[in-house]
């Protein structure tokens, strides 16, 4: 038998509590031995609960039990889960985590220290929810030199732009309903503005480099300025408008960054829709591969939880090959990256436009007094030139090749 203590009895802790009661069975078979949740951690106190009685409020108590070989972390943030998860690592205890802030900002070294105790730091549930993308990036697409990864890694703003897109929806009313559903981080801001999908596109990054790609380096801009306007113009190009996350290893560098683009019905991930979640992978001897799920939310993110801990019981006392290395890879200036960009002028700076840009085709949705274009493909630094030189645009998104 193995005893297990879950860390936050929040929406993922309690997903994970249900996860192994509903299937015990199932994962019990596939762990070939008895999982027991000998503790749940938290600050409340869960009256008429029926895990009440393992509610445990002083870490020491599971992290000095040698009984507990495997610790899910489902407290989010970096304070105090880093300090938990690292003595627990360091006593030799397995960690699971759910927790992308502290996988990104912290991944290479907790995972160096499980690797000298023997034990697993593993974080499958930390990008894309539900989706298996960890384990395929580490084990299965290891004949592949992955040069470029596209996702839609946050649900909440994909639930959001998706209501948009579809019924014109008002954005504030959307997220309240993502909040209420247990897809939002606790600070929306979080979502919205692509923090989140910055520190998983970093996870997934230094995965497909082996080193470590800084969360920090990463351009990271939100969907706050997308309008209900926007997607009548999108709806008129027949595209759409998603919060991508990606990363290119090229000829001219390693260019990682999340911003709102604007994609045809054409490609892959136009059609991944609400909180559904989906990375566009390509390896050169494979070419593109795509894993889709839910992203969010407690049960799909509680399984990805469990898939782990099952790995951990498989593989008691060995540690799991992970290619992270501390090493930083150095991060391309995104302004040196070439893309077409759609834009919205006031109807006054039209031939100013048209001077900067070259002989533009109006796209017209009836709004009145703004001109709207697609430019010629360009770098960032020369549209941020050009439109620097007529005084600023109404808005601007990106176009997705
Ligand atoms: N707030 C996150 C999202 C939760 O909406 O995707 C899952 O990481």
């Amino acid at each position: 038998m193995i005893q297990i203590a879950v860390l936050g009895y929040g929406t993922v802790g309690s997903g994970v509590v249900e996860v192994i009661e509903t299937n015990k069975a199932d994962i019990n078979k596939k762990a070939a031995q008895e999982l027991e949740i000998k503790y749940i951690l938290d600050l409340r106190d869960f009256p008429g609960d029926p895990y009440e009685s393992k509610v445990v409020h002083d870490y020491s108590l599971i992290l000095n039990d040698p009984e507990i070989e495997i610790i899910c972390e489902t407290m989010g943030g970096t304070k105090p889960a880093y300090e938990f998860t690292k003595k627990a690592l360091l006593s030799g205890k397995s960690v699971c985590t759910s927790n992308k802030e502290l996988v990104a900002a912290h991944g290479p070294e907790l995972i160096k220290i499980a690797k000298e105790n023997h034990c697993n730091y593993l974080f499958e549930a930390s990008v894309g929810g539900g989706i298996p993308i960890i384990r395929p990036l580490n084990y299965s697409l290891t004949a592949e030199r992955i040069d470029g990864i596209t996702g839609i890694l946050n649900g909440t703003t994909n639930y959001i732009l998706t209501k948009m897109d579809r019924d014109g929806a008002d954005f504030e009313a959307v997220l309240k309903e993502a909040q209420e559903k247990g897809y939002a981080e606790r600070n929306p801001e979080a979502d919205v503005e692509g923090y989140d999908a910055c520190r998983k596109i970093a996870i997934l990054s230094s995965l497909m480099c082996g080193k470590n790609v800084s969360y920090e380096d990463i351009y990271t801009e939100g969907i706050t300025k997308i309008s209900s306007a926007d997607f009548k113009y999108a709806k008129q190009m027949n595209k759409s408008i998603k919060l991508l996350a990606l990363s290119r290893d090229s000829e001219e560098g390693f260019f990682a960054m999340v911003a709102p683009f604007l994609i045809s019905r054409e490609h892959p991930l136009y059609s991944v829709s609400d909180v559904f979640n989906a990375v566009y992978v390509h390896g050169n001897m494979l070419g593109d591969s795509m894993y889709y799920g839910r992203g969010a939310g407690k049960l799909p993110t509680a399984s990805a939880v469990v898939s782990d801990v099952v790995d951990c019981a498989r593989h008691q006392g060995k540690t799991i090959m992970c290619f992270w290395d501390e090493e930083k890879v150095d991060v391309a200036d995104i302004r040196c990256a070439k893309r077409k960009f759609f834009v919205r002028v006031p109807g006054d700076k039209k031939d100013a436009a048209m001077a900067a840009f070259g002989a533009l085709a109006e796209i017209n949705v009836g709004i009145a007094r703004e001109f709207a274009f697609m430019t010629q493909m360009m770098t960032e630094k020369e549209f941020d030139g050009k439109i620097e030189k007529i005084g600023g645009c109404i808005n601007r998104i990106r176009i997705m090749a």
